[in-house]
């Protein structure tokens, strides 16, 4: 059983952030008991090819002897719907640059970085019964995606299901130093920001001890 991303909260970093920001906020009219994961941009880099290997780990490619550059991680979380009712059976998407900084994306077309071709560009999982899922992946690099504007490191996630709307988003590292100035993640309200935000705990025994694991809940708005 995951630890609730209202759970983690209370002894984590992050809450001290949140408690910083004051997010006992006003309620907006359309206010669920469980909030809404904040919506972020698709970006240019969303997945336009097919893959052969389309699975949850991304950190090795089918047919390929090497595996990916990078720090190897795993990300987890429980998909709820607004009335907090855990969303069975929909599928999770994830895309990212490569440890490097770099995207398998044929709009990527400035960045000289070489491509990690034992990196699997993007993932999906379909979540079980109690909402969860699971990824393997590595720690994506920072890339320069404009004049003087870096992009923190971040992994785009996108929930897709009939039983809920859309939810496209991106998740982003605690402490990263390029938080401050990145345009996309100011542009979530600042009372928002510590529910895209994740922070590494320690793997325990249930993952390789070098690893690190990160806790992702989203929340989406149900369609009834
Ligand atoms: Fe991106």
């Amino acid at each position: 059983m995951l630890i609730s991303r209202r759970q983690l909260l209370t002894s984590s970093a992050i809450g001290l952030a949140s408690s910083m920001f004051g997010l006992a906020c006003v309620r907006r009219a359309d206010s669920f008991p469980c909030d809404l994961t904040p919506e972020q941009t698709e970006g240019p880099f969303y997945p336009v090819d097919r893959q052969l290997d389309e699975d949850n780990d991304l950190t090795v490619v089918s047919g390929k002897p090497g595996r990916a550059e990078g720090q190897i991680i795993y990300i987890r979380g429980q998909i709820l719907d607004g009335h907090c009712r855990p969303v069975q059976g929909t599928t999770v998407e994830i895309w990212q640059a490569t440890a490097r900084g770099r995207y398998n994306h044929p709009r990527e077309r400035r960045n000289s970085v070489p491509l990690d071709l034992n990196f699997q560009s993007w993932g999906r999982a379909v979540t079980d019964q109690e909402g969860q899922y699971l990824f393997k992946t590595v720690i994506p690099g920072q890339y320069p995606a404009g004049r003087g504007w870096i992009r923190p490191s971040h992994v785009h996630f996108k929930v897709v299901g009939s039983t809920h709307h859309e939810l496209t988003t991106q998740m982003y590292f605690v402490g990263d130093r390029y938080l401050e100035s990145d345009f996309i993640f100011q542009n979530v309200p600042r009372a928002e920001r510590y529910r895209v935000m994740v922070e590494r705990q320690d793997p325990g025994s249930e993952f390789e001890p070098e690893t690190g694991l990160y806790n992702f809940d989203l929340t989406v708005r149900p369609t009834t």
